[in-house]
């Protein structure tokens, strides 16, 4: 638990920073996995600010996002590849082709198989380093949304009323939001050798108490990283608040 989450974000920023600068080391590449939404913004500007001011390169960084809404251009402005565009891979030197976002621009029959190609390519990457994900008011991680299984995969999923409710100001309105999204699943992001969900703020913190102190369900998907040795809560005071 930090203070805030600023500091909270540039702990988590330097800790993707020490796996990418490792590898370089090594000579090899770091697979990261990672979100969109508010809670990761002040972690990517704190990866630019390492790129701007202390060359820190993403030369050797190859990345898998957990999602995208389906159907979404990529050109439009709510999709996550202009977020994170926007927010991360504009401002820092990893080469085009290594960044892997769902495609929410395939017709509905070619979806079985891009999930299972994205999930071959993380796979033959030797598996993603560390992921990092935010918590939905659902409990939803990446969009496994109430009900997702714990070995699901990368999946076309249908979202909750309560995500498309509070994805609603985004896209000026809840009827604009999408009914679906391209997920990766509990299984695949079980798979990473370190987890690091991360929370702000009081509108968090009754689903952060179910998550990390309630039994674990398919009600509130995040749960299941109870199972895992490998995942970390990185909470500031507010979203921590009801824990005991
Ligand atoms: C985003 C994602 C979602 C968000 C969650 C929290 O890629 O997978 O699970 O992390 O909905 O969103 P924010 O951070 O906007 O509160």
């Amino acid at each position: 638990v930090f203070e805030n989450s600023k500091t909270a974000s540039v702990h988590v920023a330097h800790r993707i920073a020490e796996i990418i600068r490792k590898k370089q080391a090594e000579k090899t590449f770091a697979v990261l996995g990672l979100a969109t939404g508010v809670t990761p913004i002040a972690v990517y500007a704190e990866l630019v600010r390492l790129h701007r001011e202390e060359r820190l390169s993403f030369k050797n960084v190859i990345t898998f996002n957990l999602d995208e809404y389906y159907p979404m251009q990529s050109s439009s402005a709510q999709s996550y590849v202009t977020f994170m565009n926007e927010n991360l891979f504009n401002h820092i030197d990893i080469p085009k082709g290594n960044i892997h976002i769902p495609n929410g621009t395939i017709a509905m029959s070619g979806i079985p198989s891009f999930c299972l190609e994205y999930e071959k390519k993380i796979e033959s990457l030797g598996g993603l380093d560390i992921q990092i994900l935010g918590i939905g008011r659902t409990g939803h991680i990446g969009f496994n949304e109430p009900g997702s299984a714990p070995n699901s995969g990368t999946r076309l999923v249908t979202l909750d009323d309560l995500t498309r409710r509070d994805a609603a100001h985004d896209f000026g309105g809840k009827a604009f939001v999408p009914t679906k999204a391209i997920t990766m699943g509990i299984g695949t992001i079980f798979k990473a050798r370190e987890i690091i969900l991360m929370a702000w703020s009081r509108k968090k913190a009754t689903v952060i108490k179910k998550a990390v102190e309630g039994d674990i369900s398919g009600e509130v998907p995040a749960t299941y990283l109870q199972l895992s040795n490998n995942v970390e809560f990185i909470l500031d005071e507010a979203a921590a608040a009801e824990l005991t």
